[in-house]
């Protein structure tokens, strides 16, 4: 195991497992539907990589790309969008796709900014839900795992831009940070 991972929270068979599920889920719940997946990038990128290859319906792909954490790990409530959607969402209906939730303060914002352009529907998938760090209350359609008040890293998520490319989803030591 690498410097700093304290202890793997879900293993690569573990989020397999569950993505096929929720991949199965969303497949069902929007037939006929041709619904627009939207990713928030960076986190997202592997999770909607894994979740689209399990969904067997026609869909769309877009992403989306905001900045919330800056190279901190606490939420500032400040959110900025970098990279806008290309298609138009009006009478669309959309699912956002993330790979954390957290304090709920990123989509908080990008809801109501979504939501102001008239999708059909607008929905949330997460691949992991931290409830006990909410401020803002959100309507999570999809959620992979909930996890404790504890920073992950892994599966796309990251600590100060490293750790994405971990194959599973672990739990951070936050000493020794130099070596990482
Ligand atoms: C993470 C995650 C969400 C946000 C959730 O992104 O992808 O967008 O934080 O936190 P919140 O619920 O407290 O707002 P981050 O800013 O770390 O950027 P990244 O996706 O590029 O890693």
């Amino acid at each position: 195991m690498r410097d700093n991972i304290d202890e793997i929270l879900f293993s690569a068979e573990d989020i397999l497992n569950r993505v096929t599920d929720m991949g199965l889920t969303i497949s069902s719940d929007y037939r006929g539907l041709d619904p627009l997946l939207v990713g928030i990038l960076k986190g997202s990128f592997i999770f909607i990589a894994d979740l689209i290859r399990k969904i067997n319906i026609p869909i769309n792909l877009d992403f989306m790309a905001i900045s919330s954490y800056g190279n901190n790990i606490d939420s500032s409530g400040v959110v900025r969008i970098l990279k806008d959607l290309d298609e138009n969402i009006s009478e669309r209906h959309v699912l956002i796709v993330e790979d954390i939730v957290d304090t709920g303060l990123t989509l908080g914002y990008l809801f109501q900014i979504l939501q102001a352009r008239r999708p059909a529907s607008l929905k949330i998938c997460t691949l992991l839900d931290r409830p006990t760090r909410r401020i803002v209350e959100l309507p999570i359609a999809y959620s992979g795992f909930q996890i404790p008040d504890t920073f992950v890293v892994g599966y796309g998520l990251d600590y100060r831009q490293r750790y994405r490319n971990l194959p599973y989803i672990a739990k951070l030591r936050l000493k020794n940070e130099k070596n990482n």
